[in-house]
């Protein structure tokens, strides 16, 4: 079973995933955590590059990137956990390369598909979560978090086109179920876990 959280900025992902987890673990399910760019040691130096808000970096740099990340997180946490029968539970996979560096920076969506098929050696996730959020909102949220990174800084009109991205691909693909995530924490972390349960039995 592999699970993905995606969503514009500020939605919420963080605090939902550790409320699945706790109900995995609860269900004696114990869940692989990881998220991109990140999930391996390769994958979080990468990270730091993508995210530094000092750096100057191409749309077709920045997805290279994403994917290089990606590409080792596949092969060194997600493909082995799923070939031993876990549950992973991801924090973005390569939907956020789609909404992100294909509808956000205009890179072409097939390109974004055919890298991707090869990155993720065919690997989809069975379910992915999206909490969606006006972008204003999603920002006002990360700003009262404090420093923003090199993607949190990118104008509202480049938000606008990510939460499209991503509104577009939960109306095309029936593993992805969205969500309101303006609702509270605790009513959000209920209805995924209702929307989770009948893929875990
Ligand atoms: P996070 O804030 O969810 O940790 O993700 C880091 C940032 O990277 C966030 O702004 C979304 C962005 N991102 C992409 O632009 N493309 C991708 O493929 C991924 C995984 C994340």
């Amino acid at each position: 079973m592999f699970i993905v959280f995606e969503g514009p900025e500020g939605a919420g992902k963080t605090t939902q995933i550790k409320a699945l987890a706790k109900r995995l673990e609860q269900k004696g399910i114990l869940p692989v955590i990881t998220r991109e760019p990140g999930g391996t040691p390769a994958s979080d130096a990468i990270r730091t590059v993508i995210l530094d808000p000092n750096l100057e970096i191409s749309p077709l740099t920045e997805f290279l990137l994403y994917s290089a990340s990606r590409a080792q997180h596949v092969t060194e946490v997600i493909k082995p956990a799923l070939n031993q029968g876990k549950t992973v539970v991801s924090d973005r996979f390569y939907g956020a390369s789609v909404a992100y560096q294909g509808y956000g920076r205009g890179l072409e969506l097939d390109f974004i598909y055919n890298l991707t098929k090869r990155v993720t050696q065919g690997i989809q996730p069975d379910l992915v979560l999206l909490l969606d959020i006006d972008p204003e909102k999603g920002l006002e949220r990360v700003a009262a978090r404090g420093q923003k990174d090199r993607l949190e800084l990118a104008d509202l009109s480049f938000h606008k086109k990510v939460r499209e991205g991503f509104l577009r691909q939960a109306e095309g693909h029936s593993s992805w179920k969205c969500f309101d995530a303006t609702q509270s924490a605790e009513q959000l972390a209920k209805i995924i876990w209702e929307t989770v349960l009948p893929y875990l039995e």
